[in-house]
């Protein structure tokens, strides 16, 4: 039974998360996306509707027999995914830009907790530009986001701002 940790802000959830994720499935029985809680970042969506939206996209993505299970977590990762029973943390990476930062974090958590692996997945090309970040920009600017994120999280973000 091999068990993976997806952590992230999915602030956010985007077609490349998905696509990792779908990508995941082939390697793992259970992989839990957790969703970091951070007090200091101000989100564009807090931790609990982040929660739903993933919940909602997953029932759309081909996830074979592998379980998915969204969670939120605080504190060091490594504790979390040792408290989880996971073997593996998976990290997707775009482009060379992304890997210095997600090597750091790699060794960072084997020094921290050599029983668990860091697994790098790479997307498909066409979401090798694809952040939340700019997805955000993007959106707060009246791009449109058609194939970025599903559609439902679109509508998520237009419902988001029209409260503002
Ligand atoms: O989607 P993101 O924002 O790139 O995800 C970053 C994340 C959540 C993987 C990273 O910030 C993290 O693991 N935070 C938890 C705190 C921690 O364990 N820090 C030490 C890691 S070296």
């Amino acid at each position: 039974m091999r068990r993976a940790i997806y952590p992230g802000s999915f602030d956010p959830v985007t077609n490349g998360h998905l696509d990792i994720i779908e990508r995941g499935c082939k390697l793992f029985d259970e992989i839990i996306i957790a969703i970091l809680v951070n007090p200091e970042k101000q989100p564009f969506f807090s931790v609990e509707e982040r929660g739903e939206m993933l919940n909602d996209v997953l029932q759309q993505i081909d996830h074979k027999t592998c379980t998915l299970r969204v969670d939120s977590f605080s504190g060091l990762l490594v504790q979390y995914a040792v408290a989880q029973h996971a073997d593996v943390i998976v990290r997707g990476i775009r482009a060379i830009s992304d890997y210095e930062y997600e090597l750091q974090m790699a060794l960072m958590n084997r020094r921290l907790e050599p029983n668990i692996e860091t697994v790098f997945m790479m997307p498909a090309e066409s979401y090798s530009y694809v952040s939340s970040r700019l997805v955000k920009e993007v959106f707060q600017l009246g791009g449109t986001l058609e194939g970025l994120v599903s559609p439902l999280v679109e509508r998520r973000m237009k419902e988001k701002i029209s409260q503002r």
